[in-house]
């Protein structure tokens, strides 16, 4: 607890108890790309963003977070979206090795996976840019991501003019944006139990190395405490 009183003392108190069905080594999928598949579809069918995802980084400056979307899987790994000049993408300039979290409480379970990120190639990022909305297009190029800015009238400025520099035509993908490759070499499955007793089962790649999400002979599965 911290020192001085709590300004949350709800937060102290033990008042849900976790309980999902757990996770046993009997019903895991083979493969972990299997398995994300199964829970992603779950999550789906409860709660509302379940691709929003929490992306932690550890540039030279330390770590940080923050909630990104998936917008691919597969079996090369988790593909996100962003800006190639943000915060984000100096740490992973300057260390490629990330961690996504998916906090998928609300139905006691959380997908933790460490990788390593990677550029899509261009076209893959042309055609994910392509089928976003003109206005998200338009604020792709607004956004110097991670900047100071002054107000909410210079970013609005800054729009227009992006506006009207595109008026009638397409708005092309910018070239300061788009996807990452997180190719994992650990997916780990979070199951919630009762009185904090969880299921934690973890695949590990058999050679430490980003490996094929689908390919089961690349993987071991351990059982950690929780
Ligand atoms: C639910 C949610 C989804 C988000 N999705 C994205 C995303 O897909 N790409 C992105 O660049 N930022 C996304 N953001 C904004 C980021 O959390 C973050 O503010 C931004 O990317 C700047 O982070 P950085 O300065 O650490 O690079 C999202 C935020 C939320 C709350």
């Amino acid at each position: 607890m911290p020192h001085s009183s709590s300004r949350l003392p709800e937060a102290a108190g033990e008042r849900i108890d976790y309980v999902s069905e757990g996770l046993s080594e009997d019903e895991l999928a083979e493969t972990p790309a299997d398995q994300f598949v199964a829970w992603f579809h779950d999550a789906e069918r409860t709660l509302p963003e379940p691709n929003a995802v929490v992306l932690a980084t550890a540039g030279d400056d330390g770590p940080a977070a923050r909630a990104v979307l998936l917008k691919d899987f597969g079996g090369d790994g988790f593909v996100v979206y962003t800006n190639y000049s943000s915060r984000k993408a100096r740490s992973i300039g300057e260390n490629p090795q990330v961690a996504l979290l998916f906090p998928w409480h609300p139905i006691f379970r959380q997908v933790r996976v460490r990788g390593i990120a990677e550029k899509v190639d261009d076209a893959t990022s042309d055609a994910y840019f392509a089928s976003r909305s003109r206005g998200s297009q338009l604020s792709a190029w607004a956004s110097a991501q991670s900047e100071p800015v002054g107000s909410r009238q210079v970013m609005d400025e800054r729009l227009a003019e992006v506006e009207s520099r595109f008026a009638g035509g397409d708005v092309p993908r910018p070239p300061f944006w788009g996807g990452y490759l997180i190719r994992p070499f650990e997916v780990e499955f979070w199951a919630g139990r009762h009185d904090r007793f969880h299921d934690r089962l973890v695949y590990l790649a058999v050679d430490g190395r980003p490996a094929d999400l689908a390919a089961a002979p690349d993987w071991r599965v351990e059982r950690r405490y929780p």
